[in-house]
């Protein structure tokens, strides 16, 4: 079963500015510093908006995911969901089980723990995250 949203990921052509925006919105505290996921191709940055979290999310190199995201939309846009799962093995088999693609194979991802894409056409259009979290989806 999928558990909680964990966060919004939010894809920027700057993440500087895009932080600079959100921490006028939701106050300096509320953001992240910025930082790299270099497996991933991209640098993030967390907003805390209550109940869950925004990534900002900025390309790395045209060879990020994120750089052809941008190429479509230059100004930016909402890029996918990410639902905490209690185990990414029994999450990844549910999903299957449901129809959806799985992208790749599990990787580690801004938080450290574990991490998969599934296909956005198998998910009504949204790319969805799942993200293993010890308290997460029961
Ligand atoms: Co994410």
């Amino acid at each position: 079963m999928f558990g909680r949203l964990n966060h919004v990921g939010v894809a920027t052509p700057s993440i500087a500015k895009a932080r600079e925006h959100y921490a006028g919105l939701f106050g300096d505290g509320a953001v992240s510093e910025a930082f790299d996921l270099p497996e991933q191709g991209v640098r993030v940055c967390f907003v805390e908006a209550g109940n869950t979290q925004i990534e900002l999310i900025e390309p790395l190199s045209d060879a990020s995911p994120i750089a052809g995201f941008l190429a479509r939309n230059p100004a930016g846009g909402q890029h996918h969901l990410c639902f905490e799962v209690a185990d990414l093995d029994i999450a990844i088999n549910d999903a299957r089980a449901h129809g959806a693609r799985v992208l790749g194979t599990p990787r580690l991802g801004a938080h450290g723990t574990r991490i998969v894409f599934l296909h956005p056409k198998d998910m009504g259009g949204v790319l969805v995250e799942l993200m293993e979290a010890p308290d997460g989806g029961h």
